[in-house]
């Protein structure tokens, strides 16, 4: 059998519900701009940072303004966020999670996120779960955003675990192309559609166990 290096957790939509938060605060920018916004728009942006989100949501509507009217947006929208996140506890780990982060600690697995939020840090710190995190690529050094390789090359390489033996858990279909990209191996949580190049897909985090993992690992 194969052995587990490491594995790399996305945050938004893998370990909380913040997905949703996102969704929601661009959902209202969105509609305050006059851009039509709905959830098959929305899968597109997952995965994609603050500010290529909004110029995805610009060009949607055909609408072009200055830098600093965007930055304004980016800014507004990243307040909304704020205030929905304010509310996290550790209730709010998605069901499953925990369980699997201590099955991960009790068979001595490492562990990295992979976030390109800039909100990560606080949304850990709330949810408690530093301790079961090795280590965090902060998503203000990475260069290039998912779903390009770089942000989980550079969570296997502060592992020091190399790619082929890390798998990547990622709910958007910008993750899980950054995470094949990268030569590892990709949980995609999600519908089948949205997360077809995933190696292994799975509806719910609730389903991730390592024994799960491990027989589809192989
Ligand atoms: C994650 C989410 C995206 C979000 C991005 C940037 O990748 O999946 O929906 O746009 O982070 O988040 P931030 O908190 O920095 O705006
Ligand atoms: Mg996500």
């Amino acid at each position: 059998m194969r052995e587990i290096g490491a594995i790399i957790f996305d945050l938004d939509g893998v370990i909380t519900d913040t997905a949703e938060y996102h969704y929601l605060a661009w959902k209202q920018l969105a509609e305050e701009l006059g851009v039509h916004f709905d959830r098959a728009f929305n899968e597109r942006l997952k995965g994609v940072s603050r500010m290529d989100s909004l110029h995805m949501i610009l060009d949607h509507g055909g609408i072009v303004l200055s830098e600093e009217e965007m930055n304004e947006l980016a800014h507004k929208k990243n307040e909304h966020y704020k205030t929905f996140i304010q509310q996290i506890t550790p209730d709010d780990l998605l069901p499953g999670i925990l369980p699997f982060l201590n099955e991960i600690r009790a068979a001595e697995i490492p562990t990295a996120l992979a976030s390109a939020s800039k909100n990560a840090r606080p949304v850990i710190r709330q949810l408690k779960i530093e301790s079961f995190l090795d280590t965090i690529v902060d998503a203000a050094t990475v260069k290039n955003g998912k779903p390009d390789p770089e942000i989980f090359l550079k969570a296997a390489d502060q592992l020091a675990v190399t790619p082929d033996k890390c798998v990547g858990v990622e709910d958007a279909e910008a993750g899980v192309d950054s995470i094949k990209a990268a030569g590892m191996y990709a949980v995609g949580v999600g519908s089948k559609k949205a997360m077809a190049k995933a190696d292994w897909i799975i509806e719910h985090p609730s389903q991730l166990t390592l024994k799960a993992l491990r027989g589809h690992y192989g």
